[in-house]
């Protein structure tokens, strides 16, 4: 089993244990119909929040989580193969997006603005990020392992965190792949740019920041968000 596959399983048996405070997972309200998890492995913490009644939507740029997903979950859940900057659903369409320890992985402003676009008025939007001090545990334990490789590659997600805080861009790695660590300013900034009410708080270990859109329709956030 790869260990992407093993850390899946390992979230889903987390999410599915009513007591474990490592469950950090958003609250679905009534009238919620349309759930897309952002970044949602093979579907665990959809399903951990329940699917009756609901159309629950999972995309990953992962497609061996995604083919573990359709195989066990496919009765329940739509998964498809996708990455957040470019989301295959249509505006509008969604009440609740949430992306669960994901968003450090995505073009940040790139995937906030297609999160949005998503979104119904008066939907809402989910996230936990990885805070400055989580790429600097990276560091540490890179440091220890007298990796130059992994160095390299946390020094890139500690710059690329800076980056987003001072201009809200981020820089893909040489693998084009993205990686930074991100403030709640940061993101807050962002998604009241985007036209979202916002709330930040700490959950167990985890930062969540949680974005309602108003209502009535104001388009798509400010030019330029
Ligand atoms: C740490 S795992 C979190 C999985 C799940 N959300 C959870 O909470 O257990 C991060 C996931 O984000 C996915 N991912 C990375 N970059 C992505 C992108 N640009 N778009 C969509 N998913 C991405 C990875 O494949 C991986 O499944």
């Amino acid at each position: 089993m790869s260990k992407h596959l093993a850390y899946h399983l390992e979230e889903l048996r987390i999410a599915l244990a009513d007591g474990d405070e490592r469950r950090v997972l958003p609250r679905v309200l009534d009238g919620e119909s349309t759930v897309l998890d952002v970044g949602c492995g093979i579907g665990q913490s959809l399903i951990a929040l329940g699917t009756d009644g609901r159309r629950c939507i999972g995309i990953d740029i992962d497609e061996a989580a995604i083919r573990h997903g359709v195989q066990t979950f496919g009765d329940r859940l739509r998964l498809e193969v996708a990455g957040a900057e470019r989301i295959p659903l249509e505006a509008g369409s969604v009440d609740l997006v949430m992306c669960r320890v994901s968003l450090p992985y995505t073009n940040v402003p790139r995937a906030l603005a297609e999160m949005r676009r998503v979104l119904r008025p008066g939907g809402r939007i989910w996230l936990t990020l990885h805070e400055r001090r989580t790429a600097q545990g990276y560091l540490r334990e890179a440091w220890r392992a007298r990796s130059p490789l992994r160095i390299a590659h946390v020094l890139y997600i500690l710059a690329n965190g800076w980056l987003l805080e001072l201009t809200g861009r981020v820089l893909p790695y040489p693998n084009g792949r993205y990686e930074s660590w991100q403030s709640p300013q940061a993101v807050s900034r962002r998604l009241v740019r985007l036209g979202f009410e916002v709330e930040v708080r700490t959950e167990g270990r985890h930062t969540v920041v949680e974005g309602r859109l108003p209502r009535v329709a104001h388009g798509q956030g400010r030019p330029g968000a």
